[in-house]
């Protein structure tokens, strides 16, 4: 799994990809893998992709801080 590709679905339960927790990241403001989780439902079902949704949003938000671009 490619978790730096914004097409690649993280959580297979809700069909929830890369490019919607980073969407979903950059609209509410989401700081924490829980509020990713509230907000797109990844990792809500069955719980097997809760570390690669940890994964992409610990990545995520850690880029932003290098690269504030708003
Ligand atoms: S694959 Fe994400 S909750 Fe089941």
């Amino acid at each position: 799994m490619d978790l730096t590709d914004k097409h690649e679905v993280v959580c297979f339960c809700n069909y929830v990809t890369v490019g919607d927790i980073w969407r979903a990241i950059d609209q509410k403001g989401l700081k924490s893998t829980e509020d990713v989780r509230a907000e797109t439902h990844a990792a809500g079902v069955c719980g097997s992709c809760f570390s690669q949704v940890c994964t992409v949003t610990a990545d995520y938000l850690a880029s932003e801080k290098q690269n504030p671009s708003s």
